[in-house]
């Protein structure tokens, strides 16, 4: 009921369009009720062969470096616990939006899924303190929080009683704006444009401190709402202009850097707690090999998109004075401690690692 609610609550304004609408949803709700019949069907046949099937459910390509990560916890599972485990690694929306997945890992209807810190505000408040803008100093700052289990175990475990954990962290770098045919030099220029940001109150609120109409969406409908103009433009990494094709239709990306928002592996309890003692010692294993390897390959893929999207998509990179965006949302980040002075302690560690790390040299 409460899930219900706040799905309703951040509903995308554009609820008219196919794209978002209750048929939609009832169709993709229906398809993967019969995609995952099917894949229980699969996972009976396995039984015979006495191995406990995973499934892991993701947003991105098959190239992307988060299935890359995935696939070698796959392979490191196969190789150290293969006779009676099998991992599936589902991308590209398979089994649904992030939102869908997480509830279906909630249940336990699978096994594992990445979600992005964003949507996990919405399960626990304790999440709202990653989305927050212009959080951390530097690259290096995030890593160093983001490392740091003392700082990450509060919010990791918040969900327990919603029925999964987080288990580790993914990079997902910086996040800015960027736009089909207006260059965002400042804050001003956002004015009167529709802005898709994730679905999450503090996205919503931060759109508003900056002037722009926020329209909170799914990332799997982001593409056709910008090549159908529902969308003047959105933020997000680097990987969004080629890997998801938004700069074929995107021709300015703007660094104004406001947030660092990690992509979070989360795992149903159920499964996880079923696990033995030497088990759940060798996953732990593999959830550090995932963390590991989607950072490696991250920084490589986020150079590979810059110059695809310079050279063949005709992206133009603007580099706006970050500090009018800085100011504008700085109200945020003492309206979301006051409401949920919990993560006080933890933003103050932050600010610790901020003034170690002032400035990103990564
Ligand atoms: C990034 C992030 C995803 C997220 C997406 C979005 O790509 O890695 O987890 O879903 O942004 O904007 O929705």
């Amino acid at each position: 009921m409460r899930l219900l609610k706040q799905k309703n609550f951040l509903k995308p304004k554009n609820t008219d369009k196919p794209m978002n609408g209750p048929s939609r949803c009832f169709v993709s709700i229906f398809a993967m009720s019969l995609f995952l019949s099917a894949a229980f069907l699969l996972a009976g046949c396995s039984a015979a062969s006495h191995k406990r099937i995973i499934r892991i459910g993701h947003n991105q390509s098959t190239s992307h470096p988060t299935h890359i990560a995935l696939t070698a916890f796959q392979d490191y599972i196969h190789q150290n616990l293969g006779d009676r485990y099998v991992v599936e690694v589902y991308p590209s929306e398979l089994l649904g939006s992030q939102t869908d997945m997480v509830q279906l890992t909630q249940t336990g209807a699978i096994d594992y899924c990445i979600a992005s810190n964003a949507i996990l505000e919405t399960f626990s408040k304790n999440y709202e303190i990653f989305n927050l803008p212009y959080l951390f100093a530097s690259t290096e700052s995030y890593h160093h929080a983001m490392d740091d289990s003392s700082l990450t175990a509060p919010i990791f475990t918040a969900t327990e009683k919603a029925g999964f954990t987080a288990v580790t962290w993914l990079d997902a770098g910086t996040r800015n704006f960027y736009t089909v045919n207006k260059p965002i030099q400042s804050p001003a220029d956002l004015k009167g444009l529709k802005i898709r940001v994730q679905q999450s109150p503090t996205n919503i609120e931060m759109m508003r401190l900056l002037g722009g109409s926020a329209t909170p969406m799914g990332f799997g409908d982001v593409y056709t709402a910008l090549q159908s103009n529902i969308i003047d433009g959105a933020e997000n990494n680097e990987m969004a202009l080629t890997d998801n094709g938004h700069g074929d239709v995107c021709k300015y990306y703007s660094y104004d850097m406001h947030q660092m928002v990690p992509d979070i592996l989360i795992g149903n309890n159920v499964f996880i707690e079923s696990l033995t003692d030497e088990e759940r010692m060798i996953f732990e294993e593999g959830y550090r090999l995932v963390n590991q390897v989607q950072r490696q390959e991250w920084v490589n893929a986020v150079s590979a998109a810059i110059e695809k999207a310079a050279n063949q998509q005709k992206v133009q990179f603007l580099y706006p004075d970050q500090a009018p965006f800085v100011n504008a949302c700085s109200p945020l980040h003492q309206s979301v401690l006051e409401n949920n002075p919990a993560i006080r302690p933890i933003y103050d560690v932050i600010q610790e690692y901020n003034k170690q790390y002032p400035t990103t040299t990564e």
